[in-house]
């Protein structure tokens, strides 16, 4: 599975350990940046992702900030895409199953990196369930 990641300042400390999880678990990763920790507006690294899993189908983003708000926020301007904020592995397990999730967006200063590990996994282990949950999410797009 092709997977994009992006943070900003708040999340950057994270980023490489979320890369080799993602890399662990048999994922390509493509990094959109930033390459530092200087500080950067979280939306425009979601926005820049959500154009990156948008214009390649089947692929997953996984977006960090301080709470992972802000990227959720921006990211789910974006139609197509369905960024869910994650806090452990039960809302990252229903995010797949039941909304069909396509970016993945935590926060480095709410989970630490062990939790930030079953969030993946979680992710990572679950599919869409589809059926009733297909006409929900598609109900979803105005
Ligand atoms: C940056 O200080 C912080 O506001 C940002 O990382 C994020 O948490 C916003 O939602």
């Amino acid at each position: 599975m092709k997977y994009f990641i992006a943070t900003d300042h708040a999340g950057f400390a994270i980023k490489e350990k979320v890369k080799q999880m993602l890399h662990d678990l048999g994922h390509e990763v493509e990094d959109l940046g930033p390459d530092s920790a200087e500080r950067v507006d979280y939306p425009d690294f979601a926005h820049k992702l959500a154009r990156a899993v948008l214009a390649e189908e089947g692929s997953f983003g996984v977006l960090i900030c301080g709470t992972g708000i802000g990227m959720s926020l921006a990211a789910n301007k974006h139609e197509g895409i369905r960024a869910a904020l994650c806090h452990d592995a039960y809302t990252a397990q229903m995010a797949r199953a039941h909304n069909d999730a396509n970016v993945l967006c935590f926060g480095e200063r709410v989970v630490g990196l062990g939790v930030a590990e079953s969030i993946l996994k979680a992710w990572n282990e679950t599919s869409f369930e589809g059926g009733r949950h297909a006409n929900r999410v598609a109900k979803i797009e105005i």
